[in-house]
């Protein structure tokens, strides 16, 4: 579900199990029965727009506001604007939120960012003074999300579309990956950076890395964080 909605979908406990609830058009319930061989489709009621805004709350992070374009900006806060698009990070998962924990104590320096999504990562450095900021994606609609929210923030951010996983990684006084474990220890060995912001999988996940000094690790609602320093 979260490759087929990126922008988010619902949760709904129910007494046997968990719905699974995607806000979608014709093209997303091909991809839903393509995906999963079935799925169930009902007309969104004509509250939809108030349904999807509610779904999608701000987030205060330290001096930080992540919210989405309708939502009042409050002005003791640096506001960052998420458009809910077609890529992940609207700042609302825990593994965002805790990678922008880590990024608040770090002094400003050049970033890359690996699987940038709506670019959210790479606004927050900006905003903090980080450049140049660099964000990769091997999708090209988080690409285009991150280009578009970079514009919207009035921040310099070059959004690129890259695989992290085959492509040769530029040097960078810190790379951010919040991506799945797997990916991360693959990535590890051929980065150049010297400190590393990583998440994307879960507590009893996380450990050592190749090339790497383990710093600090965060945890929130089964998600995990963690800082490394290059070992030299
Ligand atoms: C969990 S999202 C993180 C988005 C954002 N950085 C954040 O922290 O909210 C992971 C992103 O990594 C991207 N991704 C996954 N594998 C990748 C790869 N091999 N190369 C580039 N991007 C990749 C996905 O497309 C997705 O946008």
């Amino acid at each position: 579900m979260l490759e087929l909605f990126p922008e988010g979908f619902e949760e709904l406990d129910s007494s046997d199990g968990v719905e699974l609830v995607a806000y979608t058009d014709s093209g997303g319930e091909e991809r839903l029965w393509h995906v999963f061989g079935g799925a169930r489709a009902e007309d969104v009621a004509a509250d939809w727009r108030e349904r999807w805004q509610a779904f999608h709350q701000p987030v205060r992070i330290g001096p930080l506001w992540i919210g989405p374009p309708w939502a009042d900006r409050p002005a003791d806060a640096t506001p960052i604007v998420i458009e809910p698009a077609r890529a992940f990070g609207t700042g609302a998962h825990p593994t965002t939120q805790l990678c922008i924990e880590l990024l608040l104590d770090l002094e400003p320096g050049s970033v890359v960012d690996l699987g940038c999504g709506s670019g959210v990562l790479s606004i927050v450095a900006a905003k903090l003074g980080f450049a140049p900021v660099l964000a990769l994606d091997s999708d090209e609609h988080a690409v285009e999300a991150a280009r578009t929210n970079a514009a919207a923030n009035g921040v310099a951010v070059e959004a690129r579309v890259a695989d992290v996983l085959t492509s040769r990684l530029s040097a960078a006084d810190l790379a951010l990956a919040n991506i799945t474990r797997p990916a991360l220890e693959e990535l590890a060995p051929r980065l150049r950076s010297r400190r590393l912001i990583s998440s994307g999988y879960l507590p009893t996940d996380a450990g050592g890395l190749e090339g790497f000094r383990h710093r600090r690790h965060l945890t929130r609602d089964g998600w995990a964080a963690d800082l490394y320093e290059a070992a030299q």
